[in-house]
């Protein structure tokens, strides 16, 4: 049997970047074959071994063929005849389909390093389409390595194009799905994930909300860029700039769904988005199956996000109704993200990116006087219960009457 890196361990060393995971292949070897060298079976789908003492993944070189819709419809065929040749060009880009032997020999049928010179994602053949998920991974591609200058290349868009209008895209699995957004949101240019979707008409069917952003105008006074979408954008390269962790990325790139749903004849102002945006927020949480903590956030984010901005005007009730909301005195910690989720919402603006925020600093100030109310003393004058409940309050907005009135103005 011959053993071969493949795939991202290949492409990643030959881009000089650090690679952390290393997939193999194996050719002409039998899964008895494998067993008996003690590697471990896993994968129900395809013949995928660990290796006994590294774990790293072995796959015997196999061929696929699509026979139904999304991911289940697969036929593949693995045995010791299926050649190198015949395993890579299966796989979705050229610059994924290179493999290496143990002396760094590079296989390469498919000009894989051509197109890393020439800074391009191309796929290897029409069983791109095969898997309708590389879209996604095609736009992620492109995000983590638009900082080297690569593109899609415009006969991979249009196959992705065709893809997106095909249907194919609903067939995906939230799971599936939702692993590369994250993967894709945690990237460096997050923004530019979304701008190659859009580009290929997969946002449009993934996250329509998202999509009809693009065109919708905001106040100039506030928003320079003018257009939602291209603000949308903006937030997320900024939360990215920021290194905000993924709970920030998908509250920004959800915070302003609502002024999706604005009439024209109120353009430019969208009164109330705030609001209506939540119920679009819901459906695109659940559509792919996000996190708890990123969904939580996204709604939250959606709904208080002009309360952030505002800090400074608000009484000091609406400030305990926001402390409140967010149940700051046990979740300090989804305050903060609240709070990072607000400074990049401002400085997403074109020409504001550098403003300085001192509304974060006022908010985290009011928290810490809002905590700073000891129960202990109520306690001993006998609340229990719900007066408990209303005492403490009433001493919390005490406590931020205090902080408002000591706040430089
Ligand atoms: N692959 C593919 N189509 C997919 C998933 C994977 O063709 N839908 C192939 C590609 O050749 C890829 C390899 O399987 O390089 C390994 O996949 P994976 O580990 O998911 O990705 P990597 O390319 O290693 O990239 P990353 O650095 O993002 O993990």
């Amino acid at each position: 049997m011959q053993i071969y890196k493949v795939g991202g361990a290949v492409r990643d060393r030959l881009l000089g970047k650090p690679v952390t995971d290393i997939d193999w292949v194996v050719v002409g070897a039998t899964t008895e074959e494998m067993l008996a060298k003690g590697f471990r079976p896993v994968g129900a789908d395809f013949p995928v071994f660990l290796h006994p003492k590294s774990g790293e993944e072995y796959a015997l070189a196999r061929t696929e063929r699509k026979n139904g819709r999304g991911y289940g419809g697969f036929i593949f065929h693995a045995s010791p005849d299926v050649t190198l040749e015949e395993d890579l060009i299966r796989r979705d880009l050229t610059i994924n389909a290179m493999a290496e032997d143990d002396q760094q020999n590079l296989t390469d049928p498919y000009h894989g390093q051509r197109d890393l010179e020439a800074r391009l994602l191309r796929h290897v053949s029409p069983a791109f389409a095969e898997d309708p998920l590389r879209v996604l991974r095609v736009a992620r591609f492109a995000a983590r390595y638009a900082e080297l200058g690569f593109t899609v290349a415009p006969e991979t868009l249009e196959l992705m194009r065709q893809l997106s209008e095909s249907g194919e895209l609903e067939a995906l699995t939230p799971e599936r799905s939702w692993k590369e957004i994250a993967r894709a949101l945690m990237e460096d240019q997050p923004q530019v994930f979304i701008e190659v979707l859009r580009e290929c008409g997969a946002l449009k069917v993934l996250m329509p909300e998202v999509d009809a952003l693009f065109g919708v105008p905001q106040p100039e006074a506030h928003h320079p860029e003018i257009d939602t979408g291209v603000h949308t954008l903006s937030v997320l390269e900024q939360a990215a700039l920021y290194k905000q962790p993924l709970t920030v990325r998908w509250a920004c790139l959800l915070h302003d769904l609502g002024k999706g749903l604005t009439p024209e004849e109120e353009w430019p102002r969208h009164i109330a988005h705030e609001h209506k945006g939540l119920k679009l927020i819901k459906a695109v949480n659940e559509r792919f199956k996000a996190p708890k903590d990123c969904q939580e956030l996204a709604l939250l984010v959606g709904k208080y996000h002009t309360h952030g901005h505002r800090a400074l005007e608000l009484k000091p009730s609406t400030l305990l109704e926001l402390l409140q909301s967010f149940d700051v005195y046990r979740r300090p910690q989804r305050f903060e993200e609240f709070i990072a989720a607000c400074e990049m919402d401002a400085r997403g603006r074109k020409g504001l990116e550098q403003r300085s925020y001192p509304q974060a600093d006022y908010l985290r100030g009011a928290a810490t006087a809002a905590r700073s109310v000891a129960v202990q003393p109520l306690l001993e004058k006998g609340f229990k219960g719900l007066e408990l409940g209303e005492a403490i309050k009433g001493e919390r907005l005490k406590a931020l009457k205090a902080y408002k009135a000591a706040a430089p103005a």
